[in-house]
């Protein structure tokens, strides 16, 4: 057994995104905590709405400038490096080395996400 491989790539901890609207606060994603363990493949399941997407576009630092989003809690990423960062603290030039590289995400409309080009 190799301990190494039971160390989460990923780690979500308490991350909550809300949105300011005319009707006040939109809290979209709650005091949400999970962990991605290397090798699996890690499924969020929940009804439309609930804040699947909003949770990946806040992991992967990609909501519009324009919903001022407020985002708490520490999304804790080990590097194929080894090296832990917190995608919710490091620089935009960091994190951009590491979409579509280390960390992807697959938008929904098939047809134009799975566009070769
Ligand atoms: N920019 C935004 N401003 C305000 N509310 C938003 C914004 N983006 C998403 N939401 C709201 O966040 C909630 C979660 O949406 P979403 O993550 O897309 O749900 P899911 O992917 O689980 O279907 C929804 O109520 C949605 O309307
Ligand atoms: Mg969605």
């Amino acid at each position: 057994m190799n301990t190494a491989n039971t160390t989460p790539r990923l780690t979500v901890t308490n991350l909550s995104t809300s949105f300011p609207t005319e009707d006040g606060l939109i809290r979209s994603v709650a005091d949400v905590s999970f962990a991605i363990q290397p090798g699996k493949t890690t499924a969020l399941v929940g009804e439309s709405g609930s804040g699947k997407s909003v949770t990946s576009l806040t992991l992967m630092r990609l909501l519009p400038k324009t919903a001022n989003a407020q985002v708490s809690g520490s999304a804790s990423f080990v590097t194929r490096e080894g090296k832990t960062l917190d995608l919710l603290q490091i620089g935009e030039r960091e994190m951009r080395s590491l979409r579509g590289n280390q960390l992807s995400m697959i938008f929904q409309e098939p047809m134009t996400s799975l566009n070769p080009v």
